[in-house]
């Protein structure tokens, strides 16, 4: 594990508080937010102050305890009704990232399977939430040692170009597929990143960039659409993404773009490594078709930035993710270990339990 004195902390609780760092103020501004409502951490997710796949999990299992702290009822059955609202309200924020249903049930199934008063499920429920976020930094440490032996043995100091964010900011800390990289930074295997900037939402310029400047890891940005370019180039020896939603055959949803940049890998025989936790395994899935795509605000689209870039009322199309098919990607690594997506299965009576 590579820790860093200015290790980024995406989720804290502090004094019956949640503060998230607002990305949505990044890289300008550095603020926290408190909250303290379960209403509130419903917004903080759908306007993307706290975000990434992780982040919004651990996040949700917050909202669900501060949602069970805002029932006044004693009574046990009126009580779990109630819970049902909020997790219902939880869930109707952002439809892609799996971890996000699966942190809200893993809470309601610990709500309906302790035995006790209100006062005590309550209590339970805080802990869980505690527990859910420790266990995602230990995931995600888990995955960047695991990375690290999946890399290309050569060149020793290996250039990686990653898309979104993944880091620090979209987990609760360190990261998935910048895990990997801050891994291998870590244990000098690291020339430097190449971050996408990650239109229309920019992730990789804004946070990406932040976030590895933070930790003094060279990175550098570019558009979307310089990639290909760079991989022709040979400049990239290997490409990291995370994931949002992963079928049981390995299909991955991840940010717009992803797709475009795993087809281009291939072209260059770039190998293309998605890093994410089993949490964002959906195996009820059997392939990519099902998972649902979440499309947001044409605002995004617009604008960057006050700056509108479009004629008024043009038309527009604004999905944040896509699928990436299973075969173009060389392996999946998780928390277990890294694994051909075929062999991804191997895993799911593990944690489909929930
Ligand atoms: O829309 P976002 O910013 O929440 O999308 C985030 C991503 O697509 C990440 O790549 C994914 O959640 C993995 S984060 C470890």
């Amino acid at each position: 594990m590579t820790t860093h004195p200015n290790t980024i902390y995406s989720v804290i609780w502090h004094h019956d508080k949640v503060r998230l760092i607002d990305q949505t103020r990044l890289p300008a501004h550095y603020e926290m937010v408190e909250i303290s409502r379960s209403e509130d951490m419903a917004k903080a997710i759908k306007t993307m102050i706290v975000r990434g796949a992780p982040a919004i999990g651990v996040s949700a299992a917050y909202g669900m305890y501060l949602g069970a702290r805002e029932i006044e009822t004693q009574n046990r059955e009126e009580f779990l009704r109630q819970m049902e609202k909020v997790a219902k309200m939880l869930r109707q924020t952002r439809p892609t990232a799996v971890n996000l249903f699966w942190a809200i049930s893993r809470m309601l199934k610990t709500a309906y399977e302790t035995l006790g008063t209100v006062t005590e499920i309550k209590e339970i429920l805080l802990e869980t939430a505690h527990q859910l976020h420790k266990e995602d930094l230990e995931t995600c440490i888990a995955i960047g040692d695991n990375g690290l032996s999946a890399l290309p043995t050569t060149p020793e100091k290996l250039t990686i170009l990653t898309h979104c964010n993944t880091g620090s900011l979209a987990t609760t800390s360190y990261g998935t597929a910048l895990g990997v990289i801050r891994s291998a930074w870590g244990e000098n295997r690291l020339l430097r990143v190449y971050a996408d900037e990650t239109r229309p939402r920019l992730q990789g310029a804004k946070l990406t960039a932040w976030e590895c400047q933070q930790e003094g890891i060279p990175v550098t940005v570019i558009s979307d659409n310089m990639a290909a370019h760079c991989m022709k180039q040979g400049k990239i020896d290997a490409v990291i993404v995370g994931a949002d939603r992963i079928a049981a055959n390995g299909d991955t949803a991840n940010k717009i773009g992803t797709y475009a940049l795993a087809v281009v890998s291939k072209a260059h025989n770039v190998p293309f490594y998605v890093a994410a936790p089993l949490s964002t395994v959906d195996f009820e899935l059997t392939d990519g078709a099902k998972i649902p795509i979440e499309e947001r605000d044409p605002q995004e689209l617009y604008k960057i930035g006050e700056t509108v870039i479009c004629p008024a009322g043009v038309d527009y199309y604004n999905p944040a993710f896509d699928v990436t098919p299973n075969e173009y990607i060389t392996a999946i690594i998780t928390e277990q270990g890294a694994v051909q997506p075929e062999e991804l299965i191997q895993f799911a009576p593990k944690i489909n339990t929930v």
